[in-house]
């Protein structure tokens, strides 16, 4: 026991004078220990708020996290996450800056990158090299881009980072994880931007994806295509969403939940819009104008848990038991979808 407390108190004078000694003028450095004699640590670099001449940056070795946000950041060029600290680095947070063009190669060092935050910038164009990284996560909400061009996430050589020198990196265990993975981004906010037509993602092996906020008219047939891995989707608070096309969303074979809530242009949905929707457990329909399901609804969606059919109006799947009468004790059950709102039953 006096071991392990010598072995804290030590732990804990080494780490006080690491983080002081370390972090960068106006910066905050936080290192957070885990594990018995803190064997594992995670150090959080923030960097926000302290204007645009803030980067580069220079980090604590085996940083985790590092936070650029409020900066005022007008563009980032060539080498500036570079640099020992940046090898751990798996989450760099750029958002509220004034970033417009967004050259994917600035992040080639971070071969460990998984959250990138780009939300809140001006980008219009994703320029090259995103697709050398682990990144997993992608925010890029609230910019103005029109449109994606998919070589920018796609891998398009499959060579992996593998002569990285991981000799101070105690995130060991957790990349080795990682590279036996397949690249690929699994989340994509693009929230908020100036897109016409859902972009093509085919091939990036998306599991969340968030289209809200967007001035799209149509979802054509097919622009799902190729996201068999999508879990979440949300289409969600588009102004001018008019029509979702019979088959489009056909090929998410695995989504459970579905947002088409505050689409207040969008009036009808055929049952075809449904199909091949198998394991669709949620589908919000709050806030728009879509007046009646198609009546096999239950059929269509052979998951679906609940609806959220109106503002206020949410409906569950529910079983029924109903009698025969020809052969007595013999029931069956039946199922129906019911709402929270008295006499209202699909
Ligand atoms: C992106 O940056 C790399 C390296 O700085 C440069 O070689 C390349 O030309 C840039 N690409 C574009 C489209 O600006
Ligand atoms: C990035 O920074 C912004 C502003 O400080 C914050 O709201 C946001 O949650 C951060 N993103 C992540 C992923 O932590
Ligand atoms: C993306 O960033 C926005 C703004 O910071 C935030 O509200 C949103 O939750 C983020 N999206 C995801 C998927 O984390
Ligand atoms: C449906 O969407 C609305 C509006 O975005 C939201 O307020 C509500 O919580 C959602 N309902 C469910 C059940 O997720």
């Amino acid at each position: 026991m006096a071991i392990v407390m010598a072995g804290t108190v030590v732990a804990l004078l080494v780490l006080f004078f690491s983080t002081v000694k370390t972090c960068y003028p106006g910066c905050r450095c936080e290192e957070q220990s885990f594990g018995m004699f803190s064997s594992f640590s995670l150090t959080k670099v923030d960097c926000s708020r302290l204007g645009p001449s803030t980067i580069p940056v220079s980090i604590p070795f085996k940083t985790s996290l590092l936070d650029l946000s409020f900066n005022g950041i007008h563009s980032i060029e060539g080498t500036v996450f570079s640099g020992p600290g940046y090898t751990t680095l798996s989450s760099l947070n750029l958002s509220n800056n004034l970033i417009s063009v967004m050259n994917g190669s600035v992040f080639s060092k971070l071969h460990y990158l998984e959250m990138l935050d780009l939300s809140w910038n001006s980008i219009q164009d994703l320029v090259e090299g995103f697709s050398g990284l682990l990144l997993a996560e992608v925010n890029l909400s609230h910019n103005r881009i029109h449109e994606i061009n998919l070589d920018v996430f796609c891998v398009q050589n499959h060579g992996r980072p593998l002569s990285i020198d991981l000799s101070y990196n105690l995130l060991n265990s957790v990349i080795r994880r990682k590279l036996s993975q397949p690249l690929n981004i699994q989340s994509l906010d693009l929230t908020g931007n100036e897109l016409i037509s859902v972009p093509n993602l085919r091939d990036i092996s998306l599991r969340f994806l968030t289209l809200d906020d967007n001035p799209i008219l149509v979802i054509h047939e097919q622009s799902f295509a190729g996201l068999k891995n999508l879990i979440y989707l949300s289409l969600s608070s588009m102004p001018e969403l008019h029509t979702i096309k019979p088959q489009s969303l056909q090929e998410l074979q695995n989504l459970q939940v579905l947002d088409l809530s505050n689409n207040i242009k969008l009036k009808t949905l055929s049952a075809e819009v449904f199909s091949g929707l198998t394991a669709l457990q949620e589908l919000n329909l709050s806030n728009c104008w879509v007046m009646s399901l198609p009546a096999n609804i239950l059929q269509l969606l052979p998951s679906i848990k609940s609806i959220a059919l109106r503002e206020g109006v949410n409906c569950w799947r529910i079983r029924t038991q109903k009698q025969f009468q020809i052969h007595v004790g013999q029931s069956k059950a039946e199922e129906v979808l019911k709402c929270d709102v008295t006499g209202v039953i699909l």
